[in-house]
């Protein structure tokens, strides 16, 4: 079950991947915080909020804002009431955002526009490495209200090794050489959980930790969870991993967001693993999900995974998402959900993930070097195999 370590891993390693983590190449470790700017000014007094909208509008930073993830989060901001301030290098949709302010900066190098600035809640969405927060505290010193660090899941040092459920308060993973920031797939999650701790260091007792699994859901740049909304779209017989058992945990991306400005709002602090549902979702319910959702006339073979392994088909990559039993920990998010953290129903995600490819045109070429699945052709052979060992759709 290795390969579902490294597969996972590498999975939410490339979450981050699809540009931010290659654009932040790592940056020398730098020493210790400096001194701080200006405390930060009291939110602005409110009075009621008109409906729909944050009781106490907020100044916020968005470190990021415009792949994936931070363009759901400033949306529920702007929804919310709150004034937001982006902090990027300018090369991600640029144009994104028109009426905000910009602040233009690279996180491994010259942060200065940050210099003397105070807010009332922070959100970073593109640290990958200590430095990379260290760097945001000596320029804004004591001037951050709250602080909400985007994490991973791959902070746990036992993710994908066992069955066994995943908490807050499990190990997180370390590295030989804690001050080394070489970024890879195997130090993704080790380092983010070294950016936790500088985030903790540099402002104690302000930040919330969010520790999203897989997010899911119209403009992920990723495609992995899109497979499977995609698959079940093209119609006909589906190959489906396992016996339709395994657990299959993710996020909506408007989910995340919206949960990430509610912590902020309510200055919630500590650690959060964000991640779907209020229930257990089975493999199995997902596709059949999907199917309810997009077309009936689908069918799912379920195939085991000692045969999709005897057939070189991976968990993860080749098929988005499905981890074999052995490496699926479950992920425990009580703590989260009791913090307002809500999920929508998996065939919404599941209905609007494909309205978006229909209208964005994205076309992906699933199974090939550059997108995760299984292609047409190596599906059907598959599933050919398989029948050829006298197994049927169900
Ligand atoms: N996707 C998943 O499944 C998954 C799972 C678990 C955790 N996560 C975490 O969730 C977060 C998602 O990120 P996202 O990419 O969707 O966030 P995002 O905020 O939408 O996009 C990343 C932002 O970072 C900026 N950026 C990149 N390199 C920079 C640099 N060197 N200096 C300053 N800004 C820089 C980019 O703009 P410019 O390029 O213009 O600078 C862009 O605005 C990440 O922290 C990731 O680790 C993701």
């Amino acid at each position: 079950m290795l390969d579902a370590v490294l597969s996972r891993r590498t999975l939410l390693a490339s979450a981050a991947g699809a540009g931010a983590a290659a654009a932040l190449a790592p940056a020398v470790a730098r020493a210790a915080d400096a001194p701080g700017a200006p405390a930060p000014a009291p939110a602005p007094g409110a009075g009621p909020a008109a409906p729909g909208k944050a009781a106490t509008p907020l100044r916020i930073l968005m470190l990021g804002g415009t792949s994936f993830l931070g363009p759901e989060i400033v949306e529920e901001a702007l929804a919310q009431g709150h004034t937001v301030t982006l902090f990027n290098r300018g090369k991600t949709r640029p144009d994104l955002f028109p009426g905000l302010e910009k602040l233009r900066g690279d996180r491994n190098g010259d942060v200065s526009a940050l210099k003397g600035r105070s807010f009332d809640a922070v959100f970073d969405t593109s640290a990958y490495v200590p430095s990379h927060v260290r760097r945001v505290r000596e320029a804004l010193g004591d001037g951050v209200g709250h602080y909400t660090l985007v994490s991973t899941i791959s902070v746990y040092a036992a993710m994908g090794a066992s069955r066994d459920p995943i908490d807050e308060a499990s190990a997180v993973a370390t590295l030989p050489d804690p001050t080394v920031e070489k970024l890879t797939d195997a130090t993704y999650g080790p380092l983010k959980a070294l950016c936790e701790q500088a985030a903790e260091a540099a402002w104690p007792g302000r930040v919330a930790h969010v520790r999203p699994g897989l997010i899911v859901g119209p403009g992920d740049p990723t495609d992995r969870f899109t497979y499977w909304p995609a698959r079940v779209a093209r119609g006909g017989e589906v190959l489906a991993p396992g016996d339709g058992t395994d657990g299959a945990q993710c996020i909506d991306v408007r989910d995340l967001g919206r949960f990430v400005v509610r912590v902020a709002q309510d200055k919630t602090t500590g650690v959060y693993n964000a991640v779907g549902f209020e229930g257990p979702l089975s493999f199995a319910e997902l596709l059949h999900g999907a199917k309810c959702a997009l077309r009936h006339d689908v069918t799912f073979t379920w195939v085991p995974a000692a045969f999709l392994a005897e057939q070189k088909v991976g968990p993860w990559h080749n098929l988005p998402l499905w981890i074999p039993p052995e490496g699926n920990n479950p992920l425990r998010n009580a703590k989260a959900i009791g913090k307002g953290l809500t999920f929508r129903p998996v065939a919404q995600t599941v209905a609007d993930t494909v309205a978006w490819l229909r209208d964005t045109r994205r076309d992906v070429a699933w199974g090939t070097g550059r997108a995760p699945g299984l292609s047409p052709a190596r599906e059907a052979e598959v599933l050919a195999a398989w029948k050829a060992k006298g197994s049927g759709a169900r």
